[in-house]
């Protein structure tokens, strides 16, 4: 089976999943600016990683472009934020992408990275200040919120490999599947 993994990372936590993951399940992994240049079409499966911006997966416009023409191809979607993977946050943000995944028969995935104020755009870091000053001034902040008041403040890095585990469970059912193909 050929697997190729794409991803779009602004400070370095999608990257490092997106190279595990590849790793992993002994693919290919490719930037979204290589990727654009190839031919995927030879793959197997298809994995698109992004980090989280605003509720949304950075880029995933570009991979669900492709749906159509990847037909029969495994495929699924990783987004890398800063919230825990516990957050019930993350969670109704997950769902929401699942939802607009799943009709693509997409399997969406959580990983979470960190936040690396050193590496981000001054665009972004502005943005972040400007988010957590609002969450700093909310009144009445859920337990979630107060702890990621607390968190946003500096950089910090909570990725581990263990959360591309369903991502490569995923992956070997499409081994398996194919292995049962007569
Ligand atoms: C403008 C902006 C919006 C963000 N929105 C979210 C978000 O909605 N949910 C989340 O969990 N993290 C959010 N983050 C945090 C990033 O997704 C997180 O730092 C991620 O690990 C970055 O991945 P990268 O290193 O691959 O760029 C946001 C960061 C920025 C700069």
């Amino acid at each position: 089976m050929r697997t190729v993994v794409v991803y779009h990372s602004q400070t370095g936590f999608t990257r490092r999943y997106a190279e595990w993951i590849a790793d992993a399940a002994g693919g290919d992994c490719f930037t979204l600016q290589e990727a654009r240049k190839r031919d995927l079409s030879g793959y197997d499966a298809i994995v698109y990683g992004g980090w989280a911006c605003a509720g949304q997966i950075s880029k995933i416009g570009w991979f669900e472009e492709q749906i159509p023409a990847w037909n029969g191809k495994r495929l699924a979607a990783f987004c890398v934020g800063a919230s825990p993977a516990d957050d019930p946050e993350g969670q109704v943000f997950l769902d929401k992408t699942v939802q607009d995944l799943a009709a693509a028969n997409v399997q969406v995935f959580y990983c979470p990275g960190g936040l690396n104020y050193e590496a981000m755009s001054l665009r972004y870091r502005l943005m972040m200040k400007a988010f957590l000053a609002g969450l700093r001034a909310k009144k009445d902040r859920t337990p979630q919120e107060e702890v990621m008041a607390a968190m946003l403040g500096s950089s910090y890095d909570i990725s581990d490999r263990r959360y591309i585990e369903p991502v490569l469970a995923f992956l070997s059912e499409t081994q398996k599947d194919q292995e049962e193909d007569c």
